[in-house]
Order: structure tokens, then sequence, then C-alpha cells
């Protein structure tokens, strides 16, 4: 049973890995799309480094092949110039003492040749994901992807294992698995995007193979205590389904109890979610019972609700995206119950090479941070 003095919030001190942090803020990963050519820049170092004070910062999600290029100025960790890149990046935040893990991903079907010098994207099966994307060539349809062979997958694993030791080189502290969303991993998982006959496809075990051989690679370059992964059972973006979900994850997220993982990233459904179809809700109850390591639970959380489920004790960490994208020093704001930045969606996004401060590193402090 838990007393009161061990009933956790988020600012009590965690164990993550082999890191303690100094409270159980973490900033959820978020495309900014500012990484002009898919170079890393000075002005994504000052960004990471200004949100230093949550516990633990997860970095956009980063390509480990060109053929992951869903987004016009996404980052890459595939290429030598890419890894030297991000070394400002990581030295910024470890100068002011954060810890900094890279998300690693693959789009899979989320893409159009017209982002990939003519290539079709590469999914588990030949089914278009609905949804729109920005491109050279304005707004289009996702477009139906090319499935891939079976012998072409062992070399996907690879692009993950070898970003996860540029990340290391680049000096992260660790890498987060990109699971989510309705990207690679994702789409091998559910039944809605894999339509696959030999075994990475059918039973729930051949769907979730490509995941665990991914998260078998990953740990391979960082031990499991330096990995996470981020899973989204009830996300319906760009037409995710799957026939029975809690089977599915259930299964997945037994099996990652095998690799003594940093965490897993839980992502309850959003608004958008909740109105497409039912879903599984809240996820966190569901999957709980079945994870025996570290859970961050994500997904329009505040102050008070963030408190709420840490001394529940069905979440170790809360991680949050818009409210650490407006407030820099949300941790402060939190401890000082001050007012919050509104986050500006016009902005979310960068556009080009132009006025990428806007909405990215201007969004003002409580008050002027000692030099
Ligand atoms: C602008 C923006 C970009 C995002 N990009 C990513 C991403 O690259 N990887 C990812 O896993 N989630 C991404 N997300 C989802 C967030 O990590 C988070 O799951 C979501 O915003 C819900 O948390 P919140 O309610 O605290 O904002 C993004 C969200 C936003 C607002």
């Amino acid at each position: 049973m838990q007393t009161v003095d061990s009933i956790a919030n988020l600012f009590s001190p965690v164990k993550l890995g082999p890191y303690t942090l100094p409270n159980r803020i973490v900033m959820a990963p978020m495309t900014r799309l500012r990484a002009v050519g898919s170079i890393p820049t000075s002005l994504m170092a000052a960004y990471y480094a200004q949100r230093v004070s949550a516990g633990l910062i997860i970095t956009e999600c980063t390509m480990v092949s060109p053929l992951s290029y869903g987004y016009m100025n996404c980052p890459g960790i595939y290429s030598q110039e890419q890894v030297e890149a991000w070394k400002q990046v990581t030295e910024a935040v470890h100068a002011k003492g954060g810890k900094f893990f890279l998300q690693l991903w693959h789009s899979g079907r989320v893409g159009h040749p017209s982002l990939l010098n003519g290539e079709l994207p590469v999914a588990p099966s030949a089914i278009a994901g609905s949804g729109t994307l920005h491109t050279p060539i304005g707004k289009v349809n996702l477009e139906t992807p090319r499935a891939l062979e079976i012998h072409e997958i062992p070399a996907i694993v690879e692009q993950f294992r070898q970003g996860a030791e540029n990340a290391m080189a680049a000096g992260f502290d660790g890498v987060e698995l990109h699971g989510a969303f309705g990207y690679l991993i994702d789409q091998f998982l559910q039944d809605g995007s894999n339509q696959r006959d030999d075994e990475y496809g059918g039973s729930i075990e051949n769907r979730a193979r490509f995941l665990l051989e991914v998260v078998t690679a990953v740990t391979s370059v960082w031990g499991g205590d330096r990995v996470g992964i981020k899973l989204s059972p009830s996300n319906t973006f760009y037409g995710m389904r799957d026939s029975n979900p809690q089977a599915t994850f259930s299964y997945a997220i037994e099996a990652l109890n095998g690799f003594n993982l940093a965490y897993i990233h839980l992502m309850e459904p959003n608004e958008i979610d909740l109105a497409t179809r039912e879903v599984l809700n809240p996820v966190l109850p569901i999957f709980r019972p079945i994870y025996k390591g570290t859970i961050i639970t994500n997904g329009g959380y505040d102050k008070l609700k963030g408190n709420q489920v840490l001394s529940s004790g069905d979440a170790d960490l809360v991680s949050y995206g818009k409210l650490l994208l407006a407030n820099p020093d949300l941790p402060r704001r939190f401890q000082v119950d001050a007012d919050l930045n509104t986050p500006d969606p016009k902005t979310f996004y960068g556009q080009g090479d132009k006025d990428l401060e806007k909405g990215y590193t201007d969004y003002p402090f409580l008050e002027a941070q000692p030099a």
C-alpha cells in the first residue's frame, strides 16, 4: 500500500533506467519542421535547451532512412552530417544539465513520391492511409504504398539499429522508438494496415514481429534501460485501426516486459480519436497491470491531472506536448501555479526557411532567465 510519503507527484525525483531525473515532467516528442534540409540547427539547440527543466526531453521524430521523409524539413539521423549537426543540440541540452532521448522514426506509408525522389513509400501492405501531406507540389493525399518484400525487412531493422548507434555518437542519453501514430512500426502491428500472409502478418505474434525485431536491434546498441517506445493503442490518425486493439497491444506490451526498457510511453486517445470511432479509453488502466516497468503517460494532461495519475500509481511519469511547446519553463509555472502561455497551432510546423523562431523559441519565460 502507498503511504502518504511515498505518493509520487510531478516533482518527485524518479529513476529512469540508469538516470535519476529531478522531476516526472517529460517533454513529449514534437515534430517542428525546422531542420532545413533535414540537418539539425543551432536554433533547434536553443529550442531544446530552453525546455531543459523538464526531467526528460524527447526529440521530434527523426528519420532512420531517407525513405522516411514524410514531412519537409524533418531531421534525420542516418548521415554523418546529421550526426555531427545533432552534437550541437545534445551539447546545448547537456550544458544545462538536461537528459535527452532521440525519437527514432520510419514513416512507412505516410509519404509521397514527391518527397521521396519519385519512389513510392513502403509499408507492410499496399494499403493507403487516409489524410494529406504537405509536399513540394502542394497538399496531396497519402499515396498507396509499396508492400515491402520479406527480404527487404532486415535492412529496415538495420536502419533502426544504425540510427540508434548514430544517436549514441551524437551524444544522446538514450532513444525512443516511435511505435505510435500510424507510422511503420504501428503499421506492422495493427491489422488495418497489415494484411501480409507471411511471418510478418496475420496472427498478432506475426504482426508484432517487426516491432520486437527493432527493439532487439536497438537494445543491442543501448542496452534495454536507455531505450523507450511510444505506443498509441487508440490512435485513429492516418486511418489506423485494429480489429482487436486490446489483444494486439496486450501481446506487444507483455512481450516488451522481456527487454528491461527504460519505459513505455503510452498515449491516451485525443478528441479526434474519440470522435472517429469506438476506441480503448482510458488506455492506462488496461495496460498498467500487464507492464512491469516504468510507464510514461501522455495526452491532454495539465498539472492537476498529472499529479492525479501519478498518485494513482497508474503511471510513473507524465509527458506534456503542447504545454511544453508553449511554456519553456512549464515545471516552474506548475510549481508556482502561474498562468500558461497558449500554444499557437499556426506556428507548430516550420514552413520553408523563414521566420523559424516564431512560435518556436519566442514563447516567453515567466521572467527573464538569470544570465
Ligand atoms: C506539433 C506537434 C508535433 C508532434 N510530433 C510528434 C512526433 O514527432 N512524435 C510523436 O511521437 N508525437 C508527436 N506529437 C504528439 C505529442 O508527442 C503528444 O503525444 C500529443 O501532443 C498529446 O500530448 P499533449 O496533449 O500534452 O499535447 C506531436 C504533437 C504536436 C502538437
